[in-house]
């Protein structure tokens, strides 16, 4: 049994990874800032999961979660999963939603590593899997903040691929497309309410265009790629991008 670590556990992602590592026999941290609804996850799962407050841009948070966790044993796997979107034309986005989105998405997995680095190296074993976006390495107008950090977030985990390997840590990032969790329906309902878009129009705009299966990616696909990286298959995989995308 491993001991994982999953942030933004809470979200729609976050909640399909941590069932997945726990179908497959692992313990695992369920970490989100809205605690209660983390503590709705791990209740699901006596014995198997526990539920912690985290704020990711926090380095007090991120320091005292990770030395709590390496108090009770090892940590194997860390996912950096938390996020969070908000679109707008360059020239009208808040400055302080462009901080916001690359502390969560960006300085958030930096300080992540940064404080579970030392243990995992210690260790000699980890895994360490970010979660960017097909966003990562595409763009979409209004996205401004969220495409930087997820471009941002895979030449993070290059690095910490480089600085792990001669600990036996490898460190991945996987790039999902569109998974209909509460942060894409948030961007359909605005396409609508804005500009009277239909959900089949939002989606077109926004997704399909680029997409070669046209359809929404399921939360388990996702969880499946997180999992295979995280895996003893996956033992010579570092440093590499996985697209779980329906073809982007
Ligand atoms: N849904 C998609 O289509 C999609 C596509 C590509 C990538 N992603 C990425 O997947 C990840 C999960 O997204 P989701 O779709 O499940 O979104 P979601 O909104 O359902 O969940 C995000 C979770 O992150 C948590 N969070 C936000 N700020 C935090 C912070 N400072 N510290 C800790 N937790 C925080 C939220 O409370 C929430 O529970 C994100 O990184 C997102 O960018 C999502």
């Amino acid at each position: 049994m491993r001991n994982v670590l999953v942030t933004g556990a809470a979200g729609g992602l976050g909640k399909a990874i941590v069932k997945k590592f726990i179908e497959e026999g692992d313990f695992v941290y369920v970490t989100d800032l809205k605690l209660e609804d983390a503590e709705t996850v791990a209740q699901k799962y006596a014995g198997k999961a526990e539920a912690l407050a985290l704020n990711v841009a926090d380095s007090d948070s991120v320091h005292q979660v990770i030395e709590y966790v390496i108090e009770k044993g090892p940590l194997h796997v860390l996912i950096n999963n938390a996020g969070l979107q908000h679109r707008d034309k360059i020239e009208d986005f808040p400055e302080e939603k462009w901080d916001l989105l690359q502390d969560v998405m960006l300085k958030g997995p930096f300080l992540m590593t940064k404080y579970a680095f030392p243990h995992m190296k210690e260790a000699g074993i980890g895994r360490i899997i970010n979660i960017s976006s097909v966003h990562g390495e595409t763009a979409t107008p209004e996205k401004a903040a969220y495409v930087a950090a997820k471009h941002g977030v895979i030449g993070l985990t290059k690095v910490t691929a480089l600085e792990g390997a001669a600990h036996n840590i490898t460190a991945n990032a996987v790039l999902p497309g569109p998974v209909k969790t509460p942060l894409l329906i948030k961007q359909l309902k605005d396409l609508e309410e804005q500009q009277g878009l239909s959900e089949k129009q939002a989606l077109a705009k926004i997704v399909y265009p680029r997409q070669a299966m046209e359809r929404f990616i399921d939360e388990s696909e996702v969880a499946d790629g997180v999992y295979f990286l995280a895996s003893n298959s996956a033992s010579a995989i570092t440093g590499e991008t996985l697209s779980i995308s329906g073809g982007i």
